[in-house]
């Protein structure tokens, strides 16, 4: 059995290590140099060892490529690829197209197409097969399914084997072919009753962490405007054995999901006149923390960041990876550069990013800590500058949300 995997960054490289166990997995991805790093058994994901790429290569069970012939004599192809914002932030396809046409031109047999991208309900009925159809030279009935990926890169407790996995097929054969696939190396296999489902219910996880951050994010600036802890409170109601969920404070929401599949949520939801209240006002508290930390932080200094030198700590969107699509970071650091401050940041994890490198973690009059790597030393941090505002609740003696 060949399987293809189109992209392969997070999610696609990810599925490809844990398939290529079980079935000879190409990797397609029309980045040359993310092919040729890989083939080099060189792994530019987090949670991917490098060790085990090269092992799959050995093995013969696992190459990348960016010529499309070499996809031409699979069983099945998986699709990973991204689905940002358009600049009018809309559900941007594009990337989806592209792997449909890449189908349709160099496979002329029927397979198992199936969806891991996130996108709004109907993607796969009305998008996808319509898609490989209309770029196929030939009429051919692919099967088609949909199984949302549910990765979170960085995190060691949960897996592809131990994560359950939501699929449906566009017919019973397609859902039967599915489970047999994902059953070589996934332990919970839950099918539910039509793609839409299956899409629905990745947006609506994603959509239940956008809107609990921001409800947290607003409740820190209540606490702080009532003059009590945020972190004790929430610690308090996190006491109860029942009913309440703790999530945490921070400068914003970032990475490939969380601000984005919302947005698909609630762009499906007013195309079909369903409200998307929550979604809209959720992305909007939590695209507005940075504005407020920074205001926080000028009202501790003076009111004025005018010529001071702030460092922020941390750029990545999470702990521990090198990722910064999206990340709080960003909105931060034109905050503060609009209030007139020199900003310079440190990430050793990211190193270079919007072409700057990290910054020594000393020598500023204020640092900001946006995300606190485990690699990095509180007593450093607090070291850094004389003022220090975390974002995290990780730096203890430091102002804070
Ligand atoms: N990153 C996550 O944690 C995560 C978790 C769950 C779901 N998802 C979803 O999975 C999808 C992929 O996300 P990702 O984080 O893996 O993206 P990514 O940016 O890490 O990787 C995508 C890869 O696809 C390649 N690519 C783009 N268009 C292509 C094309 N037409 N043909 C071949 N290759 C192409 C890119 O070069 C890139 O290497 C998105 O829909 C995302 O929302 C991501």
């Amino acid at each position: 059995m060949k399987v293809t995997i189109i992209g392969q960054g997070y999610v696609g490289l990810t599925i490809s290590i844990f398939a290529a166990q079980f079935f000879e997995v190409v990797g397609f991805d029309n980045n040359e140099g993310v092919v040729d790093r890989l083939n080099h058994g060189n792994s530019h994901i987090e949670g991917v060892e490098s060790d085990l790429l090269k092992k799959r290569i050995k093995a013969g069970m696992y190459r990348a490529t960016t010529r499309g012939k070499d996809v031409s004599n699979s069983d099945i192809v998986v699709i990973a690829v991204p689905t940002p914002l358009t600049k009018n932030r809309q559900p941007d396809l594009s990337f989806i197209d592209s792997a449909c046409k890449t189908i349709g031109q160099y496979i002329s047999h029927p397979i198992l197409v199936i969806n891991e991208s996130t996108s709004f309900p109907g993607t796969l009925r009305n998008f996808i097969k319509p898609a490989v159809e209309k770029y196929s030279l030939t009429k051919i009935e692919h099967m088609y399914a949909i199984s949302p990926e549910r990765v979170d890169p960085g995190r060691s407790d949960y897996n592809q084997k131990n994560t359950p996995r939501i699929f449906s097929g566009l017919t019973s054969d397609a859902s039967a072919k599915t489970k047999d696939f994902y059953s070589k190396f996934c332990d919970n296999l839950v099918e539910v009753s039509s793609p839409e489902v299956a899409e629905a219910a990745k947006l609506f996880e994603n959509t239940f962490r956008q809107v609990n951050i921001a409800l947290v994010n607003e409740f820190a600036q209540i606490a702080h405007s009532l003059g009590i802890s945020v972190y004790e409170t929430l610690d308090a109601a996190n006491t109860k054995p029942y009913g309440f969920m703790k999530f945490t404070p921070s400068a914003g929401v970032g990475g490939h999901c969380i601000p984005v599949d919302p947005t698909y949520l609630a762009a499906v939801a007013e195309e079909h006149g369903a409200p998307a209240t929550f979604i809209r006002r959720a992305n909007e508290v939590n695209l507005d923390m940075s504005k407020y930390v920074v205001n926080r932080i000028a009202a501790d200094n003076g009111g004025n960041l005018k010529g001071k030198s702030v460092l922020v700590v941390g750029v990545a969107y999470k702990p521990n990876v090198a990722d910064v699509r999206e990340t709080a970071a960003e909105l931060v650091i034109e905050h503060l550069r609009s209030q007139g401050a020199a900003v310079s940041w440190h990430d050793e994890v990211v190193g270079n990013w919007k072409g700057e490198s990290s910054a020594l973690l000393q020598g500023a009059d204020i640092a900001v800590v946006v995300t606190k790597h485990d690699s990095v030393d509180v007593k450093k941090i607090l070291a850094s500058a004389p003022y220090v505002f975390d974002t995290t609740g990780k730096v203890k003696g430091a102002k804070g949300l």
